[in-house]
């Protein structure tokens, strides 16, 4: 006879139990229920499962897996070992947790199955986010080109990814458990663990580049970041960290440095060629100089001897005359008239000679320490063509020069406006010269014009020679850029040019030019800079 109060606490075990629990008998019907299940299986009432069929309650899938489970307990005689099944409840997957055993009746017979199921979806979901979130880290890990690894409290490696296995030389799954003293050299695993120690005890991060000293000699650089591991509960429970060899990078840094020492000195060995080339081109110029005074000197230098030879002879006739009664005061006047005629002549050579000597002293000035002064442009440049009056002749070329009132007045060293219009000029003679027979202008015209307004004074040197190309034009200012011929040209004289203008009085250059047609250079200077 059943012990109705056992029975009651049965009721009340299963009924406050979370747990799902079922009967069900051979014929898989459904003996009883807990509150439990018949929630699960939407009832209200645990006792209206009773005798019902599984398959009538359950989904098909469900009530398969259900079965399956009971009959194999009962055929067991046994209880099966906990599993896990998975339900397609309402459109998604439910994990259970079940646990199956036959029960007998009071004749000891196997009378049907018991199964208490737990539903462990959230669980089940949680793990699958967790691996998830695993595979997404380890993939990183994997993936970074850095050595990656975890040490506990103790300085054993919990974690390291491929790439350290490989750095270091052993197969993975080696290392786990084991401390740097197993794979680095006495010195150096005590030096990663007086890090670790450092890291733990102040919980701040050490980066560094730390250079070392393999067997085989040339240094390999190595870019650590250590940092600690905290658990849930915010305590530091070992240290993690990366490290990357950064040798290439070290090299390049080094080629680099290198390199960076080898161009300063290149450009070093540059400005010292470039301030000798200077000096070289000043030189020359020089010497075109000397050879073009002493040939414009020759001629009124032999000027003046020829007078002075025919004024010696008509001072001798003057004399004879003296006391010859048939030579007259009208023969006398004569004599005078040639006189003052030859010494004309003369005073004429004279004076251009004396134009050449300070022509020269306008340009020697200019190697004098410079010196700032009010002058007259106009007076410099006419010195100035004098002085390339034999160039201009030798080359067949003319030039005119037209000018503003004198004194057209800037304020600097003249020598250097003189070198301006020497080497603009001479460009002038050299492109007319090289000149092509046919073109339109006639060949050899120069003109050499100075104006001035309130602000500007502008001077302009136009030749009709042979005009730049394009593709020659934006180069012509570059110190050393020349087309004319070996020892024809140093390509110094526009850089010159354009540093006096530009740095020396404060003023602009630019070039107008017509293949076949000629060359325009304009030259604008403001009237109150305190120029070169
Ligand atoms: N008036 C011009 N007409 C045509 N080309 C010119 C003229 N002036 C300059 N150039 C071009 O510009 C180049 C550079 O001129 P730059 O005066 O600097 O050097 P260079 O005359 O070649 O040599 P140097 O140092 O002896 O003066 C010349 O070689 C020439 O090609
Ligand atoms: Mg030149």
């Amino acid at each position: 006879m059943a012990d109705p109060v056992a029975g009651v606490l049965l009721d009340a075990l299963l009924d406050g139990l979370p747990e799902q629990v079922a009967f069900t008998d051979r014929e898989d019907r459904f003996v009883r229920v807990n509150r439990a299940y018949a929630e699960r299986l939407g009832l209200a009432d645990p006792g209206a499962a009773v005798g019902k069929s599984v398959a009538s309650l359950l989904s098909q899938p469900e009530a398969e897996a259900f079965t399956k489970a009971t009959a194999a307990a009962i055929h067991e005689g046994a209880p099966l070992p906990p599993r896990e099944i998975c339900v397609g409840i309402a459109g998604e997957d439910r994990w259970f947790a079940i646990a199956v055993a036959p029960f007998r009746d009071a004749t000891g017979t196997i009378a049907g199955a018991l199964t208490i199921g737990r539903d462990v979806t959230r669980g089940k979901r949680t793990e699958a986010t967790l691996r998830d979130a695993v595979a997404v880290y380890e993939s990183l890990i994997e993936q970074l080109p850095m050595n990656v690894f975890r040490k506990d409290r103790e300085g054993r490696f919990v974690f390291v990814n491929t790439l350290l296995c490989t750095t270091l030389g052993v197969p993975r799954g080696t290392m786990i458990g084991k401390t740097d003293h197993d794979f680095s050299p006495q010195a150096l695993a005590d030096k990663f663990h007086r890090d670790d120690l450092q890291v733990m005890a102040t919980g701040e991060t050490l980066v560094g580049v730390e250079e070392h000293n393999p067997r085989d000699g040339e240094s390999v650089h190595i870019q650590s970041f250590k940092a600690p591991v905290r658990n849930a509960a915010g305590e530091i429970v070992g240290t993690q960290g990366f490290f990357v060899d950064v040798t290439p990078l070290k090299r390049t840094e080094k080629a680099l440095i290198k390199k960076t020492g080898e161009v300063e000195e290149a450009m070093r060995a540059l400005e010292d060629n470039q301030q000798k080339l200077l000096i070289a081109e000043k030189m020359a110029s020089l010497g075109r100089l000397t050879a073009g005074i002493a040939h414009e000197m020759n001629t009124p230098l032999a000027a003046v001897r020829s007078a002075l030879s025919e004024l010696d002879k008509l001072t001798q006739e003057y004399t004879d005359s003296i006391d010859d009664t048939e030579v007259g005061p009208d023969d006398h006047r004569e004599i005078a008239a040639e006189m003052t005629q030859t010494l004309r002549l003369a005073a004429s050579a004279a004076k251009r000679a004396a134009g050449f000597v300070s022509g020269v002293k306008a340009h020697t000035r200019d190697m004098a320490p410079r010196q700032r002064e009010p002058f007259d442009a106009v007076e410099v440049i006419e010195e100035t063509l004098l002085l390339l009056t034999h160039a201009l002749r030798k080359r067949s070329c003319t030039i005119q020069f037209a000018h503003a009132e004198p004194p057209v007045v800037l304020y600097g060293t003249p020598g250097r406006l003189a070198q301006v219009i020497t080497n603009l000029v001479n460009n002038a003679i050299d492109a007319c010269a090289t000149k092509p027979a046919g073109a339109t202008k006639p060949a050899g015209a120069i003109a050499v014009r100075l104006t001035r307004d309130d602000a500007m004074v502008t001077l302009e040197i136009e030749d009709s020679g042979t005009g730049i190309p394009s593709d020659v034009v934006g180069k012509i200012f570059d110190p050393m850029f020349t087309t004319k011929r070996f020892g024809e040209g140093t390509g110094l004289g526009l850089t010159i040019v354009h540093d006096i203008v530009v740095g020396g009085f404060g003023g602009t250059i630019e070039v107008q030019t017509e293949v076949g047609s000629g060359t325009t250079f304009v030259v604008r200077i403001p009237v109150q800079a305190d120029g070169a």
